[in-house]
């Protein structure tokens, strides 16, 4: 019997913060503490019926509810029947199929308002085969601004992702499979990571990045600048060259015209309605997975082609993360230690001036930056109170 009222406080604690008490008219006292006690002496009635009618059976058969760890860890199934966690699933490792994971994840809602209170975050999904050498950069960019975004990890399946406990990324890994540059594997993990960060209800921007990557503003900046946009950010152009036109297969005609056709960088931000519709999206897909092979590189065409075909108003068709082509070649530059100066991460943060939104040229065209070598930390950890300003 000891146990029983810390099951009852865990379980309000629960749903204090998930349902924030609605504000009720004040009552005379006289008429409260009337109300109050016909209450109480209702509810010690019908308890002691109940208990002396059930005694036997609860203390035999439902034992594990006075052992709330058993309860919440071990019995998976009572967990999805509340709400808390089937909006914000608490483990991030499951073990649903693709298939499953994809269906579960574009489930939409009828009923247009939140029964609980939803403050949108930025999911950052990071696409790495192993190691994250920038993670307590990013650390220092998150930090303070818990519930605001969420981070997801798809690394190769063998990889464990080894942080401290206190680091954001710390138990962020999702079920992942192999991967293979290049190929329609890429775009597998892509959907995957977009499809687990779908699961938290309140992920509403959805950025994909790689473990190169690093932030170039500050956590505020990122946020507002994302969710006050009506437009996301994915790359789309129309490359009238072999590696663009050049790639599409007359074979995906007439689901797919040489004229829709698209091409753009990998590295996007997609807000949850777009997100859902390519997670959704099995008709192009599996045209792509057919039709696009080597040296097709389906995650450089298939969702800016997607977007172009169905959503292109929602798309400000370009990429919030920069990396620097100037050199020419296959690869873009990749810059290490010596590379990072205050000058070389104002030039990123200053580059608007050659990016246009709706035809204007906008204040801040990046907000991200790839292609760092791991040996650029220190030097970068180094500007995050200055130039930075994290
Ligand atoms: C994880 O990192 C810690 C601290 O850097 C290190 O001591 C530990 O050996 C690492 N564990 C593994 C399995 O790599
Ligand atoms: C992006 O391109 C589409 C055509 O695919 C167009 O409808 C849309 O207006 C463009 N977006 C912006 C912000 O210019
Ligand atoms: C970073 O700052 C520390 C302490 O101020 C300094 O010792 C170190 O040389 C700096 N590193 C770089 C690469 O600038």
């Amino acid at each position: 019997m000891k146990m029983k009222p810390i099951v009852k406080a865990r379980a309000s604690e629960n749903l204090v913060d998930f349902f924030p008490s609605t504000p009720r008219k004040d009552l005379p006292y006289g008429f409260m503490k009337l109300a109050c006690g016909l209450v109480l002496f209702m509810a010690g009635t019908v308890l002691g019926m109940a208990m002396r009618a059930q005694f036997n059976w609860y203390f035999t058969s439902h034992t594990e509810l006075f052992f709330p760890e058993k309860m919440y860890s071990a019995d998976c199934e009572r967990e999805t029947m509340v709400l808390k966690y089937f909006v914000k699933p608490i483990h991030l490792m499951h073990k649903m199929t693709d298939d499953e994971l994809f269906w579960r994840a574009t489930l939409l809602p009828k009923v247009q308002e939140y029964p609980f209170k939803r403050v949108p975050k930025v999911a950052f999904m990071f696409l790495t085969r192993g190691p994250l050498p920038f993670s307590s950069l990013w650390d220092v960019f998150f930090k303070g601004h818990e519930g605001l975004f969420s981070i997801y990890v798809h690394a190769l399946p063998d990889y464990k992702i080894n942080v401290s406990k206190n680091s954001a990324f710390y138990q962020r890994q999702i079920p992942s499979e192999d991967v293979q540059w290049g190929s329609v594997t890429l775009l597998e993990a892509e959907k995957r990571l977009l499809a687990n960060a779908l699961l938290d209800f309140s992920n509403e921007r959805f950025v994909l990045l790689s473990e190169s990557c690093i932030p170039v503003f500050n956590f505020p900046t990122v946020y507002e600048y994302l969710i006050n946009s009506a437009h996301s950010f994915v790359q789309t152009y129309d490359d009238d060259s072999p590696r663009g036109r050049g790639r599409y297969n007359k074979r995906m005609y007439p689901a797919i015209k040489q004229s829709q056709w698209r091409k753009g960088s990998e590295w996007f931000e997609l807000n949850r309605e777009l997100a859902i519709n390519i997670v959704a999206d099995y008709k192009y897909y599996r045209i792509f997975q057919k039709h696009c092979r080597p040296t097709c590189y389906p995650d450089e065409h298939y969702i800016p082609t997607y977007l172009n075909m169905f959503h292109g108003s929602l798309n400000a068709n370009r990429t919030v993360t920069w990396v620097d082509w100037s050199r020419g070649g296959p690869h873009p530059a990749t810059y290490g230690r010596e590379s990072i100066t205050e000058s070389f991460i104002n030039s990123i943060r200053n580059s608007g001036a050659i990016c246009t939104y709706n035809n204007e040229p906008t204040s801040i065209c990046y907000l991200f930056a790839r292609k760092f070598a791991p040996s650029a930390l220190e030097p970068l950890l180094n500007l995050t109170s200055t130039v930075m300003d994290f």
